[in-house]
């Protein structure tokens, strides 16, 4: 549509006003030109009864809805019971501050059509902020109220000894800041991020939001970076547990830990415990053999398998550099069912990659960012940092001799590059390994696949 074809339908209008049909492709097309004005003028004539489709009615009561018009919008939809027209009304009753009547619909527009979800309309409407992390008032978020603490020896030394195991240091991290993996990230999308936002839409498949995910590859891909991100973007309280953490000298005490964290994360589903690093809770069973490491793996096994009790809604993410020391037994079906391999960032995401680090640090030319990746085969995420700020080190360097500030040029990058290995490699050999004499179940099968595109 564009505005000579907006004169055209003008024009017809002022000649037959009546025209009912004429008038609606007038007013979409002044809405999708953003022409407010044209299509509030040519709407004014209109009234809802003079409209027989829904559609139509929806469209202009969303268009007024934007307009800031709720109570209009209303009247638009007045006598619509589609699971469509419910979900508009709820968001406008609750525009209008009618609490009760929008949550009265928003149930019966969800119960129609479970994939109308919206859980950030449930968050406005239970005044109920599920986010995590978000800054200050994340420790606030984990801590379990003790009215809800009751749940087997939990006492509150042990609660607020996870409040801290769990409380996230640092910001909110999203998928932007994680540069490639673009079919990691639409997986995770896919297996955690949507079950979780629409729950009702799952349940009427008969699918549960919840289970176990591992996470491997070599080091520095952004494992850890994307687990965080993943808390990001999904609406799911996120304990973040390194297993260091839940390690306890004193016989009993780490099954306690660990007991008490999966209690925290039942208590307030949706929610995602992280473990980076999961290798640590299995090797130590065969480094030590004592018979008080086992227990914790029977312990993490047994909560895993929701053993007399509800982990539906509970999903666990695990990652590991190291997936071939991992236990076979986390690898059974309802455990880590669920495998995704992070690999090296290829060309184009180490590209991404760069322009993600490089963005707001102060240059003096443009960067070769084409060429850079070109020349970076075989770094990790954690590589091409190391090279970014290797490079910003010689700037700064620079700029203090030269007292001015001295911006990055390609040639410090690529002094910096002189100066970095690439660091997957060495994995990538192990991986092959395990990959041709180990792969049981074809658990290493993309790590095949992705030697067989890139390897040498
Ligand atoms: N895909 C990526 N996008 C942006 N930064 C990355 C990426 N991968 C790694 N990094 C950088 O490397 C650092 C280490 O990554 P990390 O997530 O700890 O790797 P892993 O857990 O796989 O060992 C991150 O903090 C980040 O600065
Ligand atoms: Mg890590």
């Amino acid at each position: 549509m564009d505005r000579d074809t907006l004169k055209a339908l003008q024009t017809a209008l002022e000649v037959s006003p009546e025209n009912v049909a004429l008038r609606l492709t007038l007013l979409r097309a002044a809405v999708e030109l953003g022409e407010t004005e044209l299509a509030l003028a040519s709407l004014d004539p209109l009234s809802p009864d003079q409209l027989e489709e829904i559609e139509d009615r929806l469209f202009i009561a969303e268009f007024l809805s934007e307009e800031g018009s709720a109570k209009a919008a209303l009247d638009w939809i007045f006598g619509s019971e589609t699971p469509e027209a419910d979900l508009l009304r709820a968001r406008l009753l609750m525009d209008l501050g009618r609490e009760e009547e929008a949550q009265e619909v928003y149930t019966r527009a969800i119960t129609g059509n479970p994939a109308l979800q919206d859980r950030g309309l449930e968050d406005l409407m239970e005044r109920r902020v599920v986010r995590f992390p978000s800054g200050s008032r994340t420790t606030e978020a984990v801590a379990v109220p003790p009215s809800e603490s009751g749940a087997e020896g939990a006492d509150d030394a042990l609660q607020a000894e996870i409040v801290t195991l769990v409380a996230p240091q640092e910001e909110r991290v999203t998928f932007a800041d994680v540069g490639g993996l673009d079919a990691v990230k639409k997986q995770i999308h896919r297996r955690i991020i949507s079950p979780f936002e629409k729950p009702s839409l799952f349940a009427k498949f008969r699918k549960k939001a919840g289970g176990g995910i591992l996470l491997y590859g070599p080091p520095g891909v952004g494992k850890t970076l994307l687990a965080r991100a993943t808390a990001g973007e999904c609406r799911a309280a996120f304990f973040n547990v390194e297993i260091s953490d839940v390690l306890d000298m004193w016989q009993g005490e780490s099954e306690r830990k660990l007991h008490a964290l999966f209690e925290a994360a039942r208590q307030r589903k949706p929610s995602v415990i992280f473990f980076d690093e999961i290798e640590a809770l299995g090797a130590r069973r065969r480094t030590q053999g004592d018979s008080g490491s086992s227990h914790l793996v029977s312990q993490f096994l047994s909560e895993m398998d929701g053993f007399a009790q509800d982990n539906e809604g509970v999903l666990i993410i695990g990652a590991s550099n190291v997936p071939w020391s991992i236990d076979p037994a986390f690898r059974r079906p309802g455990r880590f069912d669920r495998v995704i391999f992070v690999p090296p960032p290829d060309r184009e995401a180490r590209a991404a990659i760069l322009e993600t680090m490089l963005r707001e640090r102060p240059q003096a030319e443009p960067i070769d960012l084409a060429k850079l990746a070109e020349r970076t085969s075989g770094f990790s995420g954690a590589d091409l940092k190391n090279v970014v700020e290797t490079a910003i080190d010689i700037a700064i360097d620079e700029s203090i001799d030269a007292e001015s500030v001295a911006g990055l040029t390609n040639a410090m990058l690529k002094d910096a590059l002189q100066e970095v290995r690439p660091t997957t490699l060495e994995w990538l050999t192990t991986a092959r390994n395990y990959a041709r004499y180990a792969n049981e179940s074809g658990q290493y099968n993309d790590v095949l696949d992705f030697l067989g595109k890139y390897g040498r």
